[in-house]
């Protein structure tokens, strides 16, 4: 997979993406927000935004800043923001691995559906710590390998048909978070074979303080 080629691929997606993925993304979703529980004020960062189905889950009071690679999601995006009149939601085109804002310019993370189909996720990982705020957190939720042997090699079988799909179905949590800033504070498992994985880190980067359990 290369950016260019999953710009393509969602664009293609964006069309019919709502009735597809919508329902079956959206129980995961409801629980991110729920995990959240953002404070007022707060300004969070939306990594692969979409079509933007879960903008509207954000407390109005935040500051939300939505960034996608796919003009075609994006467009869609911003017609749920207009739609919902959403004033405190921004979307931009930008790619994850190199963004474009400030260190800390964020309070939180949050990446849902999208780690396994960034082409290069842990220099999109090391830039998500870089514009997090030293003791802010990443919400990630994504499906990861399972730890049973047979449904891990079904996965590694069909690994190259998810990549012409757009994504890669062979990622575990430990490929992810390994080396980094982020530690793992919470892991909520989810769906059939609780094959979503809804992944709370706080960003320990410059000496942060870890939180209270
Ligand atoms: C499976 S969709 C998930 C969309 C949304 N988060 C949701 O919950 O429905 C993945 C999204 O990530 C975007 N994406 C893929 N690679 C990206 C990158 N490098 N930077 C920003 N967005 C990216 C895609 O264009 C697509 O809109």
């Amino acid at each position: 997979m290369d950016a260019r080629n999953v710009e393509r691929v969602y664009d293609r997606y964006a069309r019919f993406y709502d009735r597809v993925f919508g329902g079956v993304f959206e129980a995961g979703r409801v629980n991110a927000h729920r995990r959240l529980a953002p404070r007022p004020q707060e300004r969070i960062l939306e990594v692969g935004v979409g079509t933007g189905l879960s903008l509207a889950g954000y407390p109005r009071g935040c500051r939300i800043v939505g960034i996608d690679v796919s003009e075609g999601m994006l467009r869609l995006a911003d017609r749920q923001v207009r739609s919902r009149r959403l004033g405190n939601v921004a979307l931009l085109r930008m790619d994850a691995q190199s963004m474009g804002f400030a260190d800390d310019s964020f309070d939180s993370v949050v990446a849902a559906y999208v780690m396994t189909v960034i082409p290069d996720y842990r220099r999109a990982l090391d830039e998500m710590a870089r514009v997090c705020r030293p003791g802010g957190r990443l919400l990630i939720l994504n499906h990861f390998t399972n730890g049973n042997r047979l449904v891990r090699a079904f996965e590694r079988a069909v690994s190259p048909l998810c990549e012409r799909l757009g994504w890669r179905s062979d990622l575990a949590v430990s490929d992810v978070l390994a080396d980094g800033p982020f530690e793992l504070t919470s892991e909520v498992r989810m769906g059939p074979l609780g094959m979503w994985h809804l992944l709370e880190c706080v960003n320990l980067k410059r000496g942060a303080q870890r939180r209270a359990a």
